[in-house]
């Protein structure tokens, strides 16, 4: 099984290289024809993603050095604004919960299987009644197009050709109808307020917009306390300021490929897709419309799930109590999540929440995101009963360092590390990996039942 190569990001394209005509086939085909090849037929080992030349030329000289999604980071803080950079890395308060959700990792170890016959590796994972290529997909962040240009539509695409579902924020600066209509795996998360006329009209909206999944985002009744945007100068909606001007300037690259290039395609970014108003990006007196989200409960949950037909998701479960009102409710899935560490500072690691959650939920859809970035995280949630895992930063990143090639990139090397990582666990399947597989490294963490 061959690696995807990454396509050049224009900025570092060796001169004719590329051209939109000659761009290598979308990874979705390239997938199944691995699939076909290899999943299916034979697999050899993957080769080293970043060795191998594109079929369309070199690989970008950046992504030769990104060999894991803990790459990108250093590499997007380098090029972002010290605000943005900030506020997509950073957690709340102390960043217990941020550090947490990586630790809790390291608390669980493989018992892997041996001389199992693994020449045919299934990665594919059925959710809510459609096949994706992989397990994984991109959990929603507001800020996305800010990392690097058009970013929620590039994340979009990506999704759209790699066979993976990617979450549009409800905080996006892009009309949640025009990342549908290049995303046909975009799902819809929306930051509900317990305002009935606002639902109405939200489900109304995103239904027309051909959505079929719409994720409710339950662990923000009220913004969190990020000081390190205050330390970083981040605001929402960014206030104009001469270290503002500065930041911009020291990072040309961001200035040029990203602001100025988003002003000229399409003038000052606006929150798109949340409350009544449209707020602009930079401001100095504008506010953004939170909306009365703290009054948002399960009887709004009840009015949504009454007039949304198609899939609904809850986005933000800790505790399994919640999972089961969740299915008394009638939504179709819950995604156990902190945040990514950016609400309540200390709360629990979703991966240790998992067995709870899971066991309370009575056969409802399980996922899982906040920490994931190795092929054995993902693997580690699904052995522990999620069904399906969101990545969140690594993918802005990603973005933020080269673009659309940059995304495709990092969707290989996760795709990759599952994939090596399946075989050296002895699962010729993703369906095959569960607690048996695992144990608890350190005494007391939850295990399942
Ligand atoms: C920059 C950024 C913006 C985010 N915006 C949203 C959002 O608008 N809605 C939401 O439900 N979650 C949001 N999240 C949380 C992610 O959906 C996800 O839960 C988290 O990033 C997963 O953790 P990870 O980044 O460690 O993978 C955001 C996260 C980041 C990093």
């Amino acid at each position: 099984m061959s690696s995807l190569q990454p396509e050049l990001p224009h900025a570092e394209s060796a001169p004719g290289t590329r051209s939109d005509a000659a761009a290598p086939p979308p990874a979705a085909r390239i997938l199944r024809a691995e699939a076909s090849e290899s999943g299916r037929g034979t697999a050899p080992a993957p080769a080293p993603v970043s060795a191998t030349p594109s079929a369309s030329g070199p690989v970008p000289r950046v992504l030769r050095r990104m060999l894991c999604l803990d790459d990108f980071q250093p590499e997007a803080r380098r090029r972002l604004p010290r605000p943005i950079y900030g506020y997509a890395a950073g957690g709340s308060e102390t960043n217990a919960s941020l550090r947490g959700n990586r630790t809790a990792f390291d608390d669980y170890v493989f018992v892997p299987r041996v001389m199992v016959d693994v020449s045919r590796r299934d990665l594919r994972r059925s959710l809510f009644g459609r096949e994706y290529a992989v397990p994984f997909g991109f959990a929603p962040m507001g800020g996305t197009s800010l990392g690097g240009f058009d970013g929620d539509r590039v994340l979009a695409r990506v999704a759209a050709e790699s066979d993976l579902p990617m979450i549009l924020s409800g905080a996006s600066f892009t009309r949640l109808e025009d990342v549908r209509a290049v995303g046909p795996t975009a799902w819809f998360q929306g930051y509900i307020s317990g305002d009935e006329d606002e639902i109405r009209a939200l489900v109304d909206r995103v239904g027309h917009a051909g959505y079929d999944t719409l994720v409710v985002t339950a662990d923000v009744p009220v913004a969190a306390n990020r000081e390190n945007n205050v330390r970083n100068g981040y605001s929402q909606p960014l206030r104009p300021s001469l270290s503002l001007a500065w930041q911009g300037i020291t990072h040309p690259r961001w200035l040029i490929g990203t602001a100025l290039r988003t002003l000229l395609a399409s003038g000052m970014p606006h929150t798109e897709n949340m409350g009544r108003t449209r707020v602009p990006l930079v401001s100095s007196t504008g506010m953004r419309d939170r909306g009365r989200r703290d009054r948002f409960d399960w009887g709004h949950l009840a009015l949504l799930r009454s007039i949304w037909p198609g899939k609904l998701v809850v986005k933000g479960i800790l505790n399994g109590q919640d999972a089961r009102l969740a299915r008394e409710h009638g939504v179709d899935g819950v995604i156990v999540s902190n945040h990514g560490g950016r609400q309540l500072d200390g709360a629990a690691a979703p991966l240790h929440a998992l067995p709870d959650v899971v066991a309370q939920a009575g056969g409802m859809t399980v996922m899982m995101d906040s920490g994931i970035r190795r092929g054995t995280d993902v693997l580690k949630a699904i052995a522990l009963g999620a069904h399906f895992v969101f990545v969140g930063r690594p993918f802005l990143f990603a973005n933020a360092v080269a673009g659309e090639a940059g995304v495709r990139h990092a969707v290989r090397l996760l795709r990759d590390e599952v994939d090596r990582d399946l075989a050296l666990l002895g699962a010729p399947s993703i369906d095959q990996v569960g607690p048996s597989l695992l144990r608890a490294r350190t005494p007391g963490v939850p295990m399942p039942a």
